[in-house]
């Protein structure tokens, strides 16, 4: 391989750019590809992160000439891109797309893909390396992952590279998980295959391991020595839209929480890795995922609750069981909170409380890392009646940033102590607004770096985690109703206050 002797790794005034290559989207007409990945791409060749050739197949039913297509991504981007629409751009984009119209049992139309991706190499200089993306329903994945190694598509031609990547949901419990990840490794080589967990690609989540391993201060404190809990909330204002197909059987915490919220919390919790290697961080994570305790009473230290009609916003909402395309006699949980704790030196006895929940009050993903109380007040008990607890909140989304809580002297002259914060906000420190998770990722997946997809093992062992909660709940009532625009069912504030905690309003 040719290597550019000008472009030196360590030098940051370089942006990391993607060789040549190309993207083939299987699942191209849904939503996630309009709303999220077709602009990604643009985004990424408006910031001039791509290769001029960049190709980018659509794979769908379908009848689309290319042009139809194109239409569609040109639609797509302007209403969704982050960066402003230039025409030279999106002209040059252009120029590499092409679609394919089939079934996945098509053999014809893996055939034309085929040939498609060698006159691409031909005509825009792919030079062999492309990546297939499966944004279809889980029930797909083999079906694609097979017709793609019987059609010749996996195998990359000499010096190039060939790579999966596989949307959520990564099955729907262990054993599905395994046998998926059995049928894609029989296909892919390991570090070919890139599961995409979308938090990963965060600004703020990676984030996390900057504020822990880059700065002195916060370590020392973070433990069992100091902290008293740890929440982790993601609440949407959204109901489920038009995805009733997907979500019914599937529910808050198999979509939310076996991902997104069990990443965040290996992030907070776990022990600083060796390098940012790939295999260093898995390592760490995987540590914490392994050493995970779920609660011995089930029915106390879990909750889940289903969205029943109400005002967001000003405007009314139908309840879960009212949505289009959903059984009325649904038991989908549409929010859930679990209490964990981690067995290991650092965290033994801290639990973390993980929830997450549509039509909530607000759109806020945040971790709150909670500290004990100090041990011995010498003020009048009511000179510190404001006083609450000590918190590091890392604001995921929106208002990304992190603020920190204390108690100060309220100006007077007596002593009072009440809460305030101290704030860093992304607006404020920095100018440029921060890239789509989508636009990282996806750029990742070009460059081969694998440092922020989840591997095979912590897609396993965060099943493991979920898979006894889910039985316990299925054989056991129905979720909680609550009122859409509220922070979710009683029972959730009851579990926390039999611990004498509450959860934060964000
Ligand atoms: C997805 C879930 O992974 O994350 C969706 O499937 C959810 O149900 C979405 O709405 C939220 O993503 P974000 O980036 O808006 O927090």
């Amino acid at each position: 391989m040719w290597i550019n002797p000008l472009r030196d790794p360590a030098d940051r005034r370089l942006p990391r750019i993607a060789g040549p290559s190309g993207l083939v989207i299987f699942g191209v007409t849904g939503d996630l590809s309009r709303k999220k990945l077709m602009p990604a791409i643009y985004d990424l060749a408006n910031r001039g992160l791509l290769p001029p050739g960049f190709s980018l197949v659509g794979f769908a039913r379908r009848d689309w000439e290319d042009e139809d297509f194109a239409q569609v991504v040109h639609d797509s981007v302007k209403e969704h891109s982050r960066t402003p629409f230039r025409e030279e751009v999106w002209q040059q984009l252009a120029k590499g797309m092409r679609f394919i119209q089939g079934e996945f049992v098509d053999d014809a139309a893996f055939d034309k893909l085929r040939s498609t991706i060698e006159e691409l190499d031909k005509e825009q200089g792919t030079g062999g390396n492309f990546a297939f993306y499966l944004s279809v329903p889980p029930k797909f994945f083999p079906q694609v992952v097979r017709q793609l190694k019987d059609h010749g598509l996996a195998d990359p031609p000499k010096g190039s590279w060939r790579r999966a990547v596989i949307e959520k949901p990564f099955g729907h419990d262990l054993a599905s998980a395994q046998e998926l990840n059995k049928v894609v490794h029989e296909v892919f080589p390991r570090d070919e295959v890139f599961r995409i967990d979308h938090y990963l690609g965060k600004e703020t989540v990676q984030n996390i391991l900057a504020l822990r391993f880059a700065n002195s201060m916060f370590e020392p404190i973070w433990n069992r020595g100091y902290v008293d809990h740890v929440q982790i909330t993601m609440a949407e204002d959204i109901g489920i839209g038009g995805r009733a197909g997907y979500y019914d059987g599937i529910g808050a915490a198999r979509d939310v929480i076996q991902n997104h919220l069990l990443q965040l919390m290996a992030l907070t919790a776990m022990e600083e890795p060796a390098s940012f290697h790939p295999k260093a961080l898995v390592t760490e994570k995987l540590k914490v995922l392994t050493s995970v305790k779920i609660p011995d009473d089930l029915g106390k230290h879990t909750v889940r609750g289903q969205y029943a009609h109400g005002f967001q916003g000003g405007e009314e909402v139908p309840g879960y069981l009212e949505e289009e395309g959903i059984d009325p006699k649904s038991k989908t949980d549409t929010y859930a909170a679990i209490k964990l704790e981690i067995n290991n030196r650092r965290w033994a006895g801290v639990p973390f409380y993980l929830r997450t929940g549509k039509r909530l009050g607000r759109r806020v993903t945040e971790i709150a890392v909670v500290f004990q109380r100090a041990p011995y007040l010498p003020f009048d008990a009511a000179a510190t009646e404001e006083l609450g607890q000590n918190a590091l909140v890392i604001r995921v989304q929106p208002d990304e940033g992190v603020t920190v809580r204390f108690g100060s002297k309220v100006p007077g002259t007596s002593m009072e102590v009440r809460d305030v914060t101290m704030d860093f906000a992304y607006g404020e420190s920095f100018t440029e607004s921060s890239p789509e998770a989508y636009e990282r990722l996806i750029l990742d997946v070009l460059l081969g770096d694998a440092n922020l997809f989840p591997r095979h093992q912590e897609v396993e062992e965060s099943w493991r985690i979920l898979d006894p909660i889910e039985k316990y709940w299925d054989a056991h009532g129905k979720p909680a109703q609550y009122e859409s625009g509220t922070w979710g069912p009683a029972a959730a504030d009851e579990m926390l206050a039999r611990d004498g905690r509450s959860w934060r309003r964000p």
